[in-house]
């Protein structure tokens, strides 16, 4: 597996999202974006908006009007990937003067006018709280006015728009349900571009899950930094200051799934991401409650040295984690962990990194996403701190978890053998047409013959052969 690989959840590398025809206009939109499942959930709102004031999608950028790019501040490289990809829109512009560049998202709330100084072709800068106010932005910017809205908003959580579904496999739909993010770990810069957490109307998360079964898909997946803080007391109030009579009339992330969950029993449900601080028994009862909530956690750990996580700001210690990991295992055996870990933390020494090594080594994460600590301006560790470990060792005790992550990922997968799965199927595998693709409840991929299967179907694979990652089988029976 390599660092920074991830597939739904962080760091997907620019995909230029396909949005439905649009009647009204010719004008030719090309939206790419970079970054975590939360900035590719947005896209969708932005497509929902732009399609309703008459755009059309293409997928090649040299033919477009309006090139937007949604980007993501996470790490250095992330920033850098963007950078060199607006080079490529400089050629658009050469052609077609009046073709507008915008950027979206937390790169554009992290460095707000400066970017217009900055990169030179960009005509839109448009923070993540104010897409609403694209269309009148790119009415100015068609003027001649370069626009910026990167106002950060306390309550915006476009519950009332309904996403256009990009890119989906028309199975598998994401739904955020918070926004923002109220942690201030150290080394993050989330709660910078992306401001204040509130939580969405579980109302409107059940419609929008409703309206997703209606149309055929059989699995959403519940989105938030960190969705065990969510809560619901009528308007969007902060638990701190929530009465105790409040308190017990909200709704609360275990009740908010236990909603979806009753929705309809064939819809799974996910979530992304737990915070270890937050993650409470109750929600991991609600899931051993409900066969249709996945027996999956992701549960970024970020070091297995309490030290470091003190310095971290992450709110609980080596031994809190590990409590959280044997209370999961205790009320679901056979639950799917996975874990972010970062490696090379200011002052990170040998003895923090062999934490990290046991702590994984205790745990066997079924997945890891691993990345080396990149500084990040304006951050708690960027003010407090040295970003003191060299490259070079940020890269070899990197180089160690990933290896040590290889083989417990390898032992996850063959735990699989022999085993039947309950695999809903999300289409064909990548490596070959006459194969299927989906996932057991513990996220493991697993691929079999085609037959007469189709995806969206639910089948009991039994798994008879396994590579590094992917289990491999063949249909026994209908689920
Ligand atoms: N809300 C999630 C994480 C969002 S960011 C959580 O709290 O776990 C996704 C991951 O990127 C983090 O878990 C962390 O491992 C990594 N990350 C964040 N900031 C980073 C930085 N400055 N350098 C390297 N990795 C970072
Ligand atoms: Fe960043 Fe921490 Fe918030 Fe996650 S919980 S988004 S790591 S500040
Ligand atoms: Fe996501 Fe990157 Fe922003 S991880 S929240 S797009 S900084």
């Amino acid at each position: 597996m390599k660092s920074g690989e991830k597939i739904i959840d962080e760091n997907r590398q620019g995909e230029a999202l396909i949005l439905p025809k649009s009647e009204k206009t010719s004008k030719k939109l090309f939206l790419e974006s970079y970054g975590c499942q939360m900035n590719f959930s947005d896209s969708e709102i932005v497509a929902s908006i732009l399609t309703k004031n008459g755009f059309e999608t293409t997928t090649n950028f040299e033919e477009a009007d309006l090139i937007f790019v949604n980007t993501c501040s996470i790490r250095d490289n992330a920033e850098q990937r963007v950078r060199n990809r607006l080079n490529d829109f400089k050629r658009v512009k050469r052609k077609n003067p009046n073709a507008l560049v915008g950027v979206l998202g937390c790169m554009a709330e992290r460095l707000k006018h400066q970017f217009l100084e900055e990169e030179k072709l960009v005509d839109l800068v448009v923070g993540p709280d104010a897409y609403r106010d694209l269309p009148s932005l790119i009415e100015q910017a068609e003027d001649g006015h370069k626009g910026v809205n990167v106002i950060l908003s306390k309550e915006e959580t476009y519950a009332d728009l309904t996403p256009v579904r990009l890119n989906s496999n028309g199975v598998c739909a994401f739904i955020s349900i918070t926004r923002g993010c109220d942690n201030m770990c150290s080394f993050c810069v989330v709660p910078f571009t992306r401001g204040r957490e509130r939580s969405r109307d579980p109302e409107s998360i059940v419609k929008e899950a409703k309206e997703l079964v209606a149309l055929g898909y059989k699995e959403v997946t519940l989105l938030g930094q960190n969705v065990d803080s969510y809560i619901w007391s009528g308007g969007g109030l902060k638990k701190e200051i929530l009465s105790e009579e409040q308190k017990a009339s909200s709704v609360n992330f275990a009740q908010l799934l236990e909603k979806v969950a009753l929705i309809d029993p064939t819809l799974r449900v996910r979530f992304s991401t737990s915070h270890p601080k937050d993650l409470t028994d109750d929600v991991v009862h609600m899931m051993a409650k409900y066969e249709n909530i996945c027996d999956y956690i992701h549960l970024p750990v970020q070091s297995g040295s309490s030290r470091i996580l003190e310095m971290m700001n992450r709110g609980y210690t080596r031994e809190w984690y590990l409590d959280r990991i044997r209370s999961i295992r205790s009320i679901i055996p056979e639950c799917g962990i996975s874990t972010d870990i970062i490696t090379g933390f200011c002052s990170e020494t040998e003895e923090d990194h062999a934490q990290t090594l046991s702590l994984m080594e205790e745990v066997k994460f079924d997945f890891a996403y691993m990345f080396m600590y990149s500084e990040r301006p304006k951050t708690l560790a960027e003010r407090k701190y040295k970003d003191d470990v060299s490259e070079e060792v940020k890269n070899r005790r990197h180089n160690e978890v990933m290896a040590i992550q290889a083989r417990n990922s390898a032992i996850g997968v063959e735990r699989g053998l022999n085993k039947v799965h309950k695999v809903l199927i999300e289409g064909t595998s990548k490596k070959s047409q006459e194969m299927l693709m989906g996932r057991n409840s513990q996220n493991a991929v697993v691929v079999f013959p085609k037959e007469n299967y189709k995806k969206g179907d639910y089948v009991n694979v039994l798994v008879t052969k396994c590579t590094a990652t992917t289990m491999i089988g063949h249909v026994v029976s209908i689920a």
